[in-house]
């Protein structure tokens, strides 16, 4: 296929003057001369504009779960777009792709959760959650449950309200942020519990789950929102121990429990859904980024057949967005999803070649700067350390070594992220062993 050919440097010179990146330093931008532009991905491979193939270790942005350069993703958009580019769902109406796909979701959480509703964004499917399980109580009778509980360094976007439901500090001194979420003890082994027995940990990072809903009144706390491994906070594997204790503390104390799958959805872990992984139950779930592998913006919520009974019977739930439902990203949804089946892509990260990346990675355990090497499907986080056998970090709590390790490694021609001196990967599940 003919590529287009760009004057890259003077798409950096607009970028510089008119792009406003995201999570990003403005004047650092400016200083760097502009942002080094992607032109075109194939596979796991991403170019760029100065002719760097780079091996895309974090699949885009966690979400190009089915690789790149997909030609069926892209007919079934061009066939929606000729056929229907766009209806809402506001006026008594409804598209075949949006129907078709919230029966697919609901089949992919063995009907557990079988009413989808749609969105664009994790950070919007997050705010649907959120209006969904306020909506919920209300209609209960039971008001005053408005408290929601969290964990520290947990992501659950951008939006205010997403941004106040996540426990990422950075992001609550920019504000705005709404009251009624708190955040308790990240199940973060290496971080916070080193040289504790992991089951001992586990007990006591659920407890704090505990510990917060007796403080704040447990007729007071309406839901526990967690991603089954916090993403963004650094892959932060829970101990096995953890999850079947908070599942059942919710359930004792009568708390909705709400995952949200952006990120360990559609295969990721080697299942289509972490809770399916970890073996745990919610109430509700979001996810984005791997329902359509980023191909189009699009999210959603599978919400229990007991929570939509109870928000039926009181009458019109006024949520809505202008892109709910949209039929072409549904369409390219859809067809993400059989591929994902089609080629079996969570079975074969369960199988194949998650276990073969958790070897690969563990490699790097030996290094004398590596802390730990952690994977679970195909997430995986290095931690480097100051000091061997420590978990101390250079340059104090925060660590200053992630960032130059990450440059390096995509001068290298691996694309990785850091937060902060964690080196986290989530290659697209088609990765194989390649040689360069
Ligand atoms: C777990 C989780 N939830 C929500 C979001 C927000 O998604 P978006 O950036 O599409 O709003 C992200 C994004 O990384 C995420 O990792």
């Amino acid at each position: 296929m003919s590529r287009r050919n760009y004057d890259i440097a003077e798409l950096r010179r607009l970028d510089v003057a008119h792009s406003l990146p995201a999570q990003s330093d403005y004047a650092e931008h400016e200083a760097r001369g502009g942002n080094r532009v992607v032109t075109h991905a194939e596979g796991c491979w991403i170019t760029d504009g100065d002719g760097n193939r780079i091996l895309d270790g974090m699949a885009g942005l966690w979400c190009v779960n089915v690789g790149y350069g997909r030609r069926e993703l892209a007919e079934a958009a061009r066939a929606q777009m000729i056929e229907l580019p766009y209806y809402n769902s506001f006026f008594k109406t409804a598209n075949p792709p949006a129907i078709e796909l919230a029966t697919k979701i609901s089949a992919l959480t063995d009907d557990t959760l079988p009413h989808v509703f749609f969105n664009s964004s994790g950070s919007e499917a997050n705010d649907t959650a959120l209006r969904l399980v306020r909506r919920y109580w209300d209609v209960r009778g039971e008001p005053q449950r408005d408290q929601i509980v969290g964990r520290t360094n947990g992501y659950h976007g951008t939006s205010i309200a997403s941004m106040s439901l996540g426990g990422m500090a950075h992001m609550h001194a920019q504000g705005p942020r709404l009251a009624g979420f708190h955040h308790v003890l990240q199940p973060y082994h290496f971080g916070e519990g080193f040289g504790e027995d992991a089951d001992v940990f586990a007990a006591r990072a659920a407890q704090a789950i505990e510990d917060k809903i007796v403080e704040l009144g447990a007729d007071r706390v309406a839901a526990v929102f967690a991603e089954p491994v916090q993403g963004a906070g650094g892959v932060i594997i829970p101990p096995p121990g953890y999850w079947p204790r908070v599942a059942e503390i919710v359930r004792r104390h009568g708390v909705l429990l709400v995952a949200d799958e952006v990120i360990c959805g559609f295969g990721r872990l080697g299942r289509w859904f972490g809770h399916q992984y970890f073996g745990f139950q919610p109430d509700l779930i979001s996810m984005a980024k791997g329902l359509s592998s980023g191909y189009l913006p699009i999210s959603a919520n599978a919400v229990s057949a007991e929570m939509i009974a109870t928000i039926k019977t009181g009458g019109e739930f006024a949520h809505g967005y202008t892109y709910s439902g949209h039929p072409v990203s549904a369409a390219v949804a859809l067809a993400n999803i059989d591929i994902l089946e089609r080629e079996d892509l969570p079975g074969r990260v369960a199988r194949d070649v998650g276990p073969y990346f958790a070897t690969a990675i563990q490699r790097l355990a030996g290094h004398p700067l590596v802390g730990e090497v952690r994977s679970i499907g195909l997430l995986g986080a290095v931690e480097i350390v100051a000091e061997r056998g420590t978990n101390r970090r250079f340059g104090g709590a925060a660590g200053t070594a992630g960032p130059m390790i990450r440059d390096a490694a995509i001068a290298d021609g691996l694309m990785v992220r850091a937060v902060r001196d964690t080196i986290v990967m989530s290659p697209p599940l088609t990765i194989r062993s390649i040689s360069a």
